[in-house]
């Protein structure tokens, strides 16, 4: 998997509700942001159909479905995602999902395993009924992942640097520039952080869809990965 350009490390959570926002936001950040991300609330609103006419149009599309199921469906969501040209679909890092996810996966297609939600907590984990901390199941999830034949891993920007030792691609959401709020997200770094932790990518969604302007905003994070590069 390629990160040659900074522009490639830089993908777009494209988390809106309809399609002409997801459309003023491409048109935006058009030559700054490399892979665009249609996750699940744009995917309830026209969203795939959009993933699929942005990946013929050469874009580079990561479908964040998340996906969870018995091995039969998820192999079928693999296949069928795999037909839109996406060049990314996520599934959750169990090991089943990600088993059945890379049997299916067609050409072309990296199938990322999502670790442990940025925006849980060691007490989220409590309350979801998990003994473990956060950090020891990122750990064991990375494992899996890498296991079970995933290309790509995502994780928080500083699980990030056991994640590389895995030998895949990793991509961290969770990441601020300092004047950035982080909203719902606990495991927050800037881009820099990720990418000296060993980030290839970093996803980012609000602070460029809801600033006044997008571009500048992308711009603010492609600049900053940049300067990550020029230090490692
Ligand atoms: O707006 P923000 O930058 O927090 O968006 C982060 C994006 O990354 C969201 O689309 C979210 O669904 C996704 N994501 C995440 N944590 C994960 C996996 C995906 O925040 N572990």
């Amino acid at each position: 998997m390629k990160f040659a350009a900074a522009e490639d490390r830089l993908i777009l959570a494209l988390d809106v509700a309809d399609r002409a926002a997801a459309e003023r936001l491409v048109e935006a950040t058009d030559g700054i942001v490399g892979v665009y991300k249609v996750g699940l609330e744009f995917a309830m609103a026209g969203g795939i159909d959009f993933a699929g006419e942005l990946a013929r149009s050469g874009r580079a599309v990561f479908l964040d479905m998340k996906l969870l199921d018995i091995p039969n469906t998820v192999a079928g969501a693999t296949r069928t995602a795999g037909a839109l040209g996406v060049k990314y679909l996520t599934v959750h890092a169990y090991p089943q999902a990600v088993r059945a996810a890379a049997s299916a996966r067609p050409e072309g297609l990296a199938v990322v395993a999502v670790t442990v939600l940025t925006s849980l907590a060691d007490t989220d984990l409590t309350e979801a009924g998990y003994h473990t901390k956060v950090d020891a199941l990122v750990s064991e999830r990375i494992a899996a992942a890498a296991a079970s034949g995933a290309d790509a891993i995502v994780c928080a920007p500083f699980e990030a640097t056991e994640a590389k030792r895995s030998g895949l691609a990793v991509i961290t959401p969770g990441v601020r520039l300092a004047e950035d709020p982080s909203g719902d997200q606990k495991r927050v770094a800037t881009p820099q952080q990720a990418i000296l932790a060993g980030a290839d990518a970093i996803v980012v969604g609000r602070p460029i869809n809801a600033a006044p302007d997008p571009r500048e905003a992308a711009s603010r994070y492609r600049d900053a990965i940049v300067e990550a590069l020029g230090a490692l």
